[in-house]
């Protein structure tokens, strides 16, 4: 028999195959095929680098084996095995009650900060995840192709909408899926999968439609986006996921949603506002949006903010480039909101979600816990308290 050991594993369920465990890794212990993460057992040094960093939580999962799963038995899981009763005798229960204290105590190091594992909203659906996988990818077609950035502004940002047909697609408010553009790598590999947050709400883009929509901004050597900023109507495209399982709009109508976002970070709050408007129009008060953008023609989605009532959701607007204006990020106009935001933080119902350049992650922290300060509250204690409980929410990219 061989040693007892607690195996690190990656649970397929909840990987948004987003690949920051394979570039986090200081030793190369993680590696991914076309269908899932994986953590090599023969390399793994349990540094736990690589567990701060996972937007999803999915990372930290372990099973105390005798054999380490192989790489192979990994790559062809679409769920995490349950843990084997494998405590035989008393040393052995020993071993692996002083395995369990340690990893405790590396993970309890590696979460510092963050607040701990991420948690989906109490009242959040069951999301369906990784039903399609690169090997097994759903054809959507190109419905519409939608510049949301006026012609001439340098910044072109698409809203482009893809119809399943009659293929089984759930997706939920806040889930990501992944689009394998066409052609190889410099290398020779075909072209890696690339995450694209939903920006429809469930039953489509108008009610009972079998599509959804992403919000993609042409990054000057982006393969993907320039993949799907060129596409026409009609073209086929491959999918992946659906992709996050915590990430997620809460169903419950007494919950206030704060939604920070930039650019492209806009595309799941559309879809927030969606579900919130054609499940719960009568709801006042619930969401409040803070925006950051170059300019209001830069803005994805201006026109249609426009026209989201006031009495549904309240609306920061940011602009960073405006001639002759002051530069405002979202992370400026909070302190502005310090009363609003304060008595928010204080209301159990609030669920903060975050979404955009991950430079803004910071800067955003930094607001809240001036916030804090001023309203006699403890930030890291409440953002800890708040991630735990499924309500704080950070995707940044
Ligand atoms: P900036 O003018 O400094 O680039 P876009 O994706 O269209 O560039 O929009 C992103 C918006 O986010 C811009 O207004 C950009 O401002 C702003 N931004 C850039 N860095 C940060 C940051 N660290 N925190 C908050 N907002 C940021």
């Amino acid at each position: 028999m061989n040693a007892i050991v607690k195996q690190h594993l990656i649970d397929p369920e909840i990987c948004i195959r987003c690949g920051t465990c394979e570039e986090t890794c200081p030793i190369d212990a993680v590696t991914h095929n076309d269908d899932n993460y994986v953590v090599d057992a023969e390399k793994c040094n349990y540094c736990m680098d690589c567990i701060a960093p996972c937007p999803t939580g999915s990372i930290d999962n372990w099973r105390v084996v005798n054999t380490p799963y192989s790489l192979d038995e990994q790559f062809s899981w679409e769920e995490l095995p349950e843990q084997e009763d494998i405590a035989t005798d008393e040393g052995a229960a020993a071993t692996m009650e002083a395995l369990e204290d340690e990893i405790s105590a590396l993970l309890a190091e590696a979460h510092k900060g963050t607040g701990g594992k991420p948690v989906a909203p109490a009242s959040a659906a069951k999301p369906s995840v990784n039903l399609y996988s690169r090997s097994k990818p759903a054809i959507a077609t190109v419905q519409g192709n939608l510049r949301l950035t006026e012609e001439g502004t340098g910044n072109d940002v698409r809203h482009i909408v893809l119809d399943l047909g009659d293929t089984v697609f759930p997706v939920l408010e806040g889930q990501s899926i992944g689009i394998i553009p066409p052609g190889e790598d410099a290398g020779g590999k075909p072209q890696g999968v690339r995450l694209y947050s939903v920006a429809s709400a469930r039953d489509g883009e108008r009610p009972n439609t079998n599509n959804l929509s992403l919000t993609v901004k042409r990054e000057e050597v982006g393969v993907c986006s320039n993949y799907l900023c060129d596409l026409k109507r009609g073209d086929k495209v491959q999918v992946t996921g659906p992709f996050g399982a915590t990430f997620l709009i809460p169903e419950d109508p007494a919950v206030k949603l704060v939604m920070i976002c930039t650019g492209t970070g806009s595309a799941p709050f559309r879809a927030f506002t969606e579900r919130r408007r054609r499940t719960m129009p009568s709801v006042k008060g619930g969401l409040t949006l803070f925006f950051g953008a170059r300019r209001p023609e830069e803005l994805p989605y201006f026109g249609p903010l426009k026209k989201v009532p006031p009495q549904l959701m309240t609306q920061h607007l940011c602009y960073s480039r405006v001639p002759d204006a002051p530069k405002e990020y979202v992370q400026d106009r909070m302190l502005t909101c310090a009363d609003e935001l304060s008595a928010l933080l204080k209301d159990d119902g609030t669920h903060v979600f975050i979404c955009g350049l991950k430079g803004m992650e910071t800067g955003v922290d930094e607001s809240f816990a001036s916030i804090c300060r001023q309203s006699d509250l403890d930030w890291s204690a409440v953002k800890t308290a708040m991630r735990e409980s499924g309500r704080y929410h950070v995707e940044t990219y």
